[in-house]
């Protein structure tokens, strides 16, 4: 079992500083119906393209919407899911390898156990498993949904730079008592997407992200992921040498 965070803290219109919001940034799954204000959808962006990029190319590419059309890209999705079958809807890149291994095949299983144990899903409940997937696809409630896209001519470089840009903007938006979840769930329906969405054949639809104010009372956001300690991931050279130096 894993510790439960708190409830995520009350709206707050004071920002936050870099540390509190990295620190408190997690992905939220259950979001109030409260608008984001397309002006602040703007900054966050704004913002968010202050991200680095080789040789500044700024590759990214962010399909903004909200409303009507929003809940047009969950309807088809969802009616498409229902009509089945669910293997003809693939995405158009590999997110994971094809052959899981420690330690990551540990890590995977452990957020799974973790998310559907907090909702009191037991192993082999099929059903509500798939319906709490779903919910991926309603955006978990929030009110703005963001499709992220790269032209499929650039290369790995600039997958890593729209990497940092959702990063960036995470962050960003939980300085400001927002909420996100990135969401590669989308990809899987890139065909569906892209005509309601009007992206060129040319775009490669990465992943979605869910904005908005999280629920404070759902209980799913308070999944408290863990992270390895930095010990385990980083290698340190050259600092007792410097501290030698120094005296
Ligand atoms: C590119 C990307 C795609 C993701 N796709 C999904 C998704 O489709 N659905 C979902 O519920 N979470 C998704 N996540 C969230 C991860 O599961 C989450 O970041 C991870 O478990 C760590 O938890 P935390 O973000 O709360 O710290 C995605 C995260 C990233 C970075």
């Amino acid at each position: 079992m894993s510790a439960e965070l708190p409830a995520p803290p009350a709206r707050s219109t004071s920002r936050l500083s870099t540390d509190e919001a990295l620190s408190t940034r997690r992905s939220v799954r259950a979001f109030l119906p409260r608008p984001v204000p397309r002006s602040e959808v703007e900054e966050l962006l704004a913002l968010a393209s202050r991200s680095p990029s080789g040789s500044n190319i700024q590759p990214w590419k962010v399909h903004v919407f909200s409303g009507a059309l929003k809940q047009r890209i969950t309807s088809t999705i969802l009616q498409a899911i229902d009509r089945g079958p669910r293997e003809q809807y693939q995405r158009e890149w590999n997110y994971y390898p094809v052959n899981w291994r420690e330690p990551y095949l540990g890590r995977r299983r452990k957020i799974g156990w973790d998310m559907y144990g907090l909702l009191g899903i037991g192993k082999g409940d099929f059903e509500r498993t798939e319906q709490q997937r779903r919910q991926n696809y309603e955006f978990f409630g929030a009110p703005v949904g963001m499709m992220f896209t790269l032209e499929e001519d650039l290369e790995i470089g600039s997958w890593l730079d729209l990497g940092i840009f959702i990063g960036s903007l995470t962050v960003a938006a939980r300085g400001r008592g927002l909420d996100t979840c990135p969401q590669a769930a989308f990809a899987d329906f890139h065909t569906l997407i892209r005509p309601m969405l009007g992206i060129p054949d040319n775009q490669i639809i990465i992943c979605g992200m869910a904005l908005g104010y999280a629920d404070p009372d759902a209980i799913i956001n308070r999944l408290a992921t863990e992270r390895a300690p930095v010990q385990q991931f980083a290698s340190f050279d050259g600092f007792e040498a410097d501290k030698e130096g120094a005296s």
